[in-house]
């Protein structure tokens, strides 16, 4: 049995649809209830509901055998798993973003606020430009626009809320998707049946490509 990890909502909806065409389905994961564990003896899988930022966590720490989680989260939270395939869905952009007007002032500190502040300050370390991190956890789009921060790190889909708020993209710092993870100990003693698992989903996502 391959336990798992798939994030709530509908990215995980999407990421299933690849796993139940690579030959993992589970039909009553679709059926509207409130429940968070799913499974199918006969495919040997089961599906865990998990909020999208947790998936690497429970992965790492063994509570599932593989997950589906976003770039950004591995960016950022560096989790011990390894990287098995890119999903090439909930495609997105991580970029800095400031109001349009914004100049960088670089005889001040840069004020930076963000969800992600180990992304952000690996970025700026690399630019050897001093900052200072606002950590906050949504809504990031409001404190340029209240004067809270110079710049924000966050994640840019569409570009709409950032141009509803009169903001634009300044640097984009990396290309973000969904990614299929392993746990090392799950690889360890289920490696053949997550190969299998691994290579029955790109082939899946090549033929979606
Ligand atoms: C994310 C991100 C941006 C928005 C970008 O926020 O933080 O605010 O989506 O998407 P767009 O470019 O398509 O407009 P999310 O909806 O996750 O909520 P948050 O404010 O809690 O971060």
């Amino acid at each position: 049995m391959v336990n798992v990890a798939l994030p709530k909502g509908r990215l995980g909806e999407k990421a299933y649809r690849v796993f139940e065409k690579a030959g993992y389905s589970c039909p009553s994961i679709l059926e509207p209830s409130r429940k968070l564990i799913f499974e199918n003896t006969a495919a040997g899988v089961r599906y865990f509901w998990v909020k999208p930022s947790d998936v690497a966590i429970y992965v790492e720490r063994g509570a599932a055998d593989v997950g589906v989680a976003g770039k950004d989260i591995l960016l950022e939270y560096a989790p011990e798993v390894y990287e098995l395939a890119d999903l090439a869905m909930g495609k997105c952009r991580m970029a800095v973003a400031a109001k349009k007007d914004f100049r960088d002032d670089t005889e001040k500190t840069l004020r930076v606020a963000t969800k992600f502040g180990n992304i952000a300050r690996e970025f700026y370390a690399g630019k050897g430009r001093d900052i200072d991190i606002i950590r906050l956890n949504g809504s990031i789009e409001l404190a340029p626009i209240l004067g809270l921060s110079d710049v924000i790190v966050d994640i840019v889909e569409t570009g709409a809320t950032l141009k509803e708020n009169d903001l634009a993209v300044v640097e984009e710092i990396a290309a973000i998707s969904a990614r299929l993870i392993a746990g090392k100990a799950a690889y360890r003693f289920k490696g053949m049946e997550i190969e299998n698992m691994c290579r029955a989903i790109a082939a899946v996502v090549e033929e979606q490509a």
